[in-house]
C-alpha cells in the first residue's frame, strides 16, 4: 500500500470528486467510421477509443481458414501519442497480452460457426489512454461487432474495480490504478450472465473480491444500457423487416 501519495481528500472523497461506486463520464457512439463494416467510439473520462470491424470475409492467408467456423483476428493497439511517454510504434508485450484476453473474451460471444472459412477482424485503437483502456476497448469492440451485424449471444461491457488505500473504487483513475494495491478489470455479457474477461493485478480477500464483483456488475449494467442506447440511436428509423 502506498501511504505517501494522497489519493483521497481530507473528507475521504476521491480526488476527482467521484464517489467510490461512480464511473467517470461515459460517451458511446456507433457507426462512426465509413470504411469498415462496423465501428464504435467510446470515451471514459479522458480515455478515448475507436473500434472497427471488418467481415465476415474470406480468411487470408487461406491456410488459416477453419472448415467449421470463422477465425477472429483482434488487435488492441495504443497510438504512439496516446500516453505521455511516446509509446513505441510496434506492438508491446502489454498490447500483445491485452489483444489475447480481449480476443478470447469476444470469441465466447460470437457465433463463429455461422461463417465457415471466414475471418472477422476487430481493431481497437487507443487514441488517448487514461486508465481503463482494456475494458473500454472490449466494450467498444462488442458495439462495433453489433454494428457490423455479426451475430452474437450478447453484447459485453467492461469496467475495472481498484483497491486504493484499503477501499474498493469503481473505475480507477490513472493515479488510483498506479498507486493502488489492486486493479481488477472485468467484462461481462449481462443478458447471458457470463464473465468474458477477468484479470486481477494485486491481491483481494475473498470478501473484497465478492464486493468488487458486485460493484463492477452495477457499473456494467449502466454501460450495457448506454450500449443499447448507442445502437438504437444509430438504427432508429430503420424499419423492421415485415414478418409474413
Ligand atoms: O488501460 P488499462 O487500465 O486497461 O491497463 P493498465 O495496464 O492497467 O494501464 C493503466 C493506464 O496506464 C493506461 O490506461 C494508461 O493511462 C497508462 N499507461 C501508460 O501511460 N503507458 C503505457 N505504456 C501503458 C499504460
Amino acid at each position: 500500500m502506498n501511504e505517501t501519495v494522497r489519493l483521497f481528500t481530507e473528507d475521504g472523497k476521491r480526488l476527482d470528486g467521484r464517489s467510490f461506486d461512480q464511473m467517470r463520464k461515459v460517451r458511446m457512439e456507433v457507426g462512426v467510421l465509413d470504411k469498415c463494416d462496423g465501428s464504435a467510439y467510446i470515451e471514459l473520462g479522458k480515455t478515448k477509443i475507436f473500434a472497427a470491424v471488418y467481415g465476415p470475409k474470406e480468411a487470408h492467408p487461406r491456410h488459416l481458414a477453419q472448415p467449421h467456423r470463422a477465425i477472429l483476428n483482434c488487435r488492441y493497439h495504443m497510438a504512439t501519442f496516446s500516453v505521455s511517454d511516446r509509446k513505441p510504434a510496434g506492438m508491446t508485450r502489454r498490447e500483445i497480452e491485452l489483444t489475447k484476453v480481449i480476443k478470447e473474451g469476444l470469441e465466447t460471444l460470437i457465433f463463429l460457426e455461422e461463417f465457415p472459412r471466414s475471418a472477422i477482424d476487430v481493431f481497437i485503437e487507443i487514441i488517448q489512454a487514461d486508465a481503463g483502456t482494456r475494458t473500454a476497448g472490449i466494450t467498444a469492440a462488442s458495439l462495433a461487432l453489433a454494428d457490423a451485424g455479426i451475430p452474437m449471444m450478447d453484447l459485453c461491457a467492461g469496467i475495472a474495480v481498484g483497491k486504493v488505500q484499503g477501499k474498493l473504487v469503481l473505475d480507477p483513475s490513472e493515479e488510483e490504478d498506479k498507486y493502488g494495491e489492486a486493479d481488477m478489470p472485468i467484462a461481462i455479457a449481462p443478458r447471458i450472465n457470463s464473465i468474458v474477461l477477468l484479470q486481477l493485478n494485486g491481491r483481494l480477500t475473498i470478501d473484497e473480491f465478492k464486493e468488487a464483483l458486485s460493484l463492477a456488475r452495477r457499473g456494467i449494467e449502466s454501460l450495457y444500457e448506454l450500449q443499447r442506447k448507442a445502437l438504437k440511436n444509430k438504427f432508429a428509423g430503420i424499419e423492421e423487416p415485415e414478418v409474413e
